[in-house]
């Protein structure tokens, strides 16, 4: 028997203003995101701002349904509406922002595990690592990976 630890890093600003400039602009395009939320159910306004590889930002809110599970993560519909409008072109970077009604969360809020996975799909398919900024009012971590946030990733099914 082992005992083995997987550790993780990633960087903590407290500020945005810390960053480089193309993540303030990614940052500052998932905060105006949470305008296109659609939460009457949970009034959680989430946004999400995905930069691609050739620099073009796509957008994404969450959409809730009456019918609960119908409705979609914010970051799911960013990753979603690239993949559709953009196909081959590989995703660089995501941000993502909740908060109740008009506030942002102090502390970054976090990805729920079915988007995580498709973060992975997404970062597997163009082999490329796919960085993840998590935005609070107090706090912005910065991931460089998936694996960062989904440690032991599913890859097993080979397909093809
Ligand atoms: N939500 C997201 O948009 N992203 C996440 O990663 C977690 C949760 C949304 C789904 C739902 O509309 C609301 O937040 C409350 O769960």
């Amino acid at each position: 028997m082992t005992h083995k630890r997987i550790t993780i890093d990633y960087i903590e600003y407290s500020a945005v203003g810390e960053m480089d400039p193309q993540d303030q602009e990614v940052v500052a395009a998932a905060l105006e995101a949470r305008k296109g939320s659609y939460s009457p159910y949970s009034k959680f306004r989430v946004g999400a701002a995905l930069r691609l590889a050739d620099g073009t930002i796509v957008q994404g809110a969450n959409q809730e349904n009456i019918a609960y599970p119908s409705g979609l993560c914010a970051e799911r519909t960013a990753m979603f509406a690239a993949s559709a409008n953009h196909p081959g072109v590989p995703f660089d970077t995501l941000a993502i922002v909740g908060g109740n009604g008009a506030e942002v969360c102090e502390m970054p809020a976090a990805p729920c595990g079915g988007c995580r996975q498709v973060m992975a799909e997404y970062q597997r398919l163009y082999d490329r690592p796919l960085r993840i900024i998590l935005i609070g009012s107090h706090a912005i971590y910065k991931f460089d990976k998936v694996e960062d946030i989904l440690p032991l990733i599913f890859d097993s099914l080979k397909v093809e």
